[in-house]
C-alpha cells in the first residue's frame, strides 16, 4: 500500500547516550509537536536525525537506535559529526536561519557550510531512495532540506513531491542577499506543492522566483518545462483535542492527583488569591524576544507599581542549538536578566520572575497553560508560533488572555489576541497591564472565537487539506502531460 514518507531534519524523538544506555525524548519545537499528530493518524515513515552523531554510535547501540526509531514508525538518517558541525549548527543554522528571520547581522557566509548542506541534503535523497516505491507521496519539512525536492524529482519524475517551510520567507530584498540564492529556489522548485503560514511569505517567494529565475507566475503557480508547481497558505493548526481535553482532565482532577507543579501553583493562588501569572514559553532563542519581554516586564513593574507583589511572570525557556554563539550569550544576558529584576523586587513573598530552563513533559505544560491568566509571546520574528494557539486551546472556562507579537504568523489568525510590536517595550508593559485589567465577558468572547476557529482547523485538517492540494496539482499534471 502506498504510504506517506515525512521527512525533517529531526525526528520526532530524540535519542541521547546516557550512562551507555540510550534514552528517548520528545523532540521540541512547532514542527516535531505539530507533525506527531499528523504522523500517527496515517500510514507514514518518518525520515530525519535522532540527535545521535555517527561517531556516537558505535556497533553495538546501532541496533538500538534503529529498534528505537522503528517502534515510531521513523528511520534515523545517520549523520556525522562533521555533518553536525557544517550542515546543522552551520548552513542551517547560522546562514538560512538567522537570514530568514531577519538577522542579517548574524547571518555567516561559509563556503564550506554549503557544501555540507548540499552534501547532507544529498544523504537524505540516499536514506528516500531506500525506502520510496511507486505511488508513495513524500512531504518534506523546513529549511534544512530545501535542496531535498529537487534531488528527489530528479531521481523519481513521478512521484508527487509536498515541501512545507515553517519559517518566514523572507522579503526579497532580503533573500537575495544570499550567495546561494539560487540553487535554493532551485531545489524548492523541484516540489509539485510549496506551502507557507501565510500570504505574505508566500508572496516573497513568488517575488524572488520572479525576479531571481525570470519565471512567471500564473495566481499561484509556475509552470516550468510543461511541469506545474504550485504554492497555498496552509497556516498551520494543533490538535485542539489532545491540548484542550488534556487540560479539562487535568483540572478535574483530586488536588492529590495533581502534579507537584499544579500543585504547587494551586497553593499559590490560596495563599494569595490575588496573584496573576503571566505565561511565556519559547525555544531559547534569539528569534523569540526574549530579552525585550523582560525589560518589558520589569517596565510594567514600573509603570504600574500596584502589581508589585500580584504579578509574576513564569518564564519557561527550553534549551536549543546549545552550540551557536548567540544562544550561548543570550543565555548569560537572560540569567543576569532575570536575576536583576528579582533582585531589584522581590520581596519575602514574591518573587516577579518565575525562570525555568529545561523542557517540561506535557503535563506540566498543561498545568501552566491552564493555571497562567495571561499568555505573553513576542518574538522578533517567528514562522506561525504554535504555542499560542495550545495556550488558547487549553483554556477550559474560556477566561484567559493572549499578548501576541504582530510579527509572528499566528498573529494573522489571531486578531482577537492584544497584538503588540514586540519592539516597543511601553507598548508590551501596556498591553499586560489591559490584559490583567479586562474583564471577564471580554475574555470569553475573544478566547472562545479563537477557540472555534482552532478546532475548525486543526492539524488533521492542515495536512489534509495539504495533500488534497498535492492530488490535485497531481491530476492536473497528469491533464496537462496527457498522461
Ligand atoms: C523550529 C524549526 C524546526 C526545528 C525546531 C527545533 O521549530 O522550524 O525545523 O526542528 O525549531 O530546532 P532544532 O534545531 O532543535 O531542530
Amino acid at each position: 500500500m502506498a504510504k506517506t514518507i515525512i521527512i525533517s531534519n529531526r525526528l520526532p524523538l530524540q535519542i541521547k547516550i546516557e550512562n551507555e544506555e540510550l534514552t528517548v525524548t520528545p523532540s521540541v519545537g512547532g514542527l516535531a509537536t505539530g507533525m506527531k499528530s499528523v504522523h500517527k493518524a496515517g500510514d507514514s515513515l518518518w525520515l530525519g536525525w535522532s540527535g545521535l552523531t555517527e561517531e556516537e554510535i558505535d556497533d553495538n547501540l546501532k541496533a538500538d537506535v534503529e529498534a528505537a526509531s522503528a517502534k515510531e514508525a521513523c528511520v534515523n538518517v545517520p549523520l556525522t559529526q562533521d555533518d553536525v558541525e557544517n550542515f546543522y549548527y552551520g548552513f542551517s543554522n547560522k546562514t538560512i536561519w538567522p537570514l530568514f528571520h531577519y538577522f542579517t547581522e548574524y547571518t555567516e557566509y561559509q563556503q564550506h557550510y554549503w557544501v555540507k548542506y548540499r552534501e547532507v541534503n544529498e544523504k537524505f535523497a540516499e536514506v528516500v531512495a531506500k525506502h520510496i516505491e511507486p505511488g508513495d507521496k513524500v512531504w518534506i519539512h523546513d529549511y534544512q532540506l530545501m535542496l531535498l525536492p529537487q534531488l528527489i524529482k530528479e531521481r523519481y519524475p513521478d512521484s508527487a513531491i509536498g515541501f512545507f517551510l515553517h519559517i518566514p520567507f523572507p522579503s526579497f530584498e532580503v533573500f537575495r542577499i544570499l550567495p546561494w540564492r539560487t540553487e535554493i529556489l532551485e531545489g524548492l522548485l523541484g516540489a509539485d506543492l510549496i506551502g507557507f503560514h501565510t500570504y505574505d511569505y508566500e508572496r516573497h517567494f513568488f517575488s524572488s522566483v520572479r525576479r531571481l529565475l525570470g519565471y512567471e507566475i500564473n495566481f499561484n503557480e509556475i509552470i516550468i518545462n510543461n511541469r506545474i508547481i504550485r504554492s497555498d497558505i496552509f497556516p498551520m493548526g494543533i490538535d485542539y483535542d489532545k491540548f484542550h481535553n488534556a487540560s479539562v482532565s487535568q483540572q478535574r482532577k483530586s488536588v492529590k492527583d495533581r502534579t507537584e507543579l499544579h500543585q504547587e501553583l494551586d497553593k499559590h493562588q490560596l495563599v494569595n488569591p490575588e496573584v496573576r501569572f503571566i505565561l511565556s514559553i519559547d525555544r531559547l532563542d534569539y528569534t523569540k524576544g526574549i530579552q525585550k519581554r523582560l525589560y518589558a516586564f520589569e517596565h510594567f513593574l514600573e509603570k504600574y507599581p500596584e502589581y508589585r507583589g500580584q504579578a509574576t511572570l513564569i518564564m519557561l525557556c527550553v534549551p536549543s542549538r546549545q552550540n551557536v554563539d548567540q544562544y550561548q550569550r543570550m543565555k548569560s544576558e537572560i540569567d543576569e536578566l532575570v536575576g536583576r529584576i528579582n533582585g531589584n523586587y522581590s520581596t519575602i513573598n514574591w518573587t516577579p520572575v518565575w525562570y525555568f530552563y529545561r523542557a517540561l513533559p506535557f503535563e506540566n505544560l498543561i498545568d501552566l497553560y491552564s493555571s497562567s491568566d495571561v499568555a505573553l509571546l513576542t518574538p522578533i520574528r517567528d514562522g506561525m508560533n504554535l504555542v499560542a494557539k495550545e495556550y488558547v486551546a487549553a483554556q477550559i472556562d474560556s477566561k484567559g488572555v493572549l499578548i501576541l507579537s504582530e510579527m509572528t504568523g499566528a498573529a494573522k489568525e489571531m486578531s482577537e489576541a492584544i497584538l503588540i510590536n514586540p519592539n516597543n517595550i511601553d507598548a508590551i508593559a501596556d498591553a499586560i497591564h489591559e490584559a490583567l485589567a479586562m474583564p471577564a465577558e471580554e475574555q470569553i468572547t475573544r478566547i472562545d472565537t479563537m477557540q472555534n476557529r482552532l478546532k475548525r482547523y486543526n492539524v488533521e485538517k492542515w495536512a489534509d487539506d495539504f495533500f488534497n492540494n498535492l492530488k490535485e496539482v497531481q491530476e492536473q499534471q497528469a491533464l496537462q502531460s496527457g498522461k
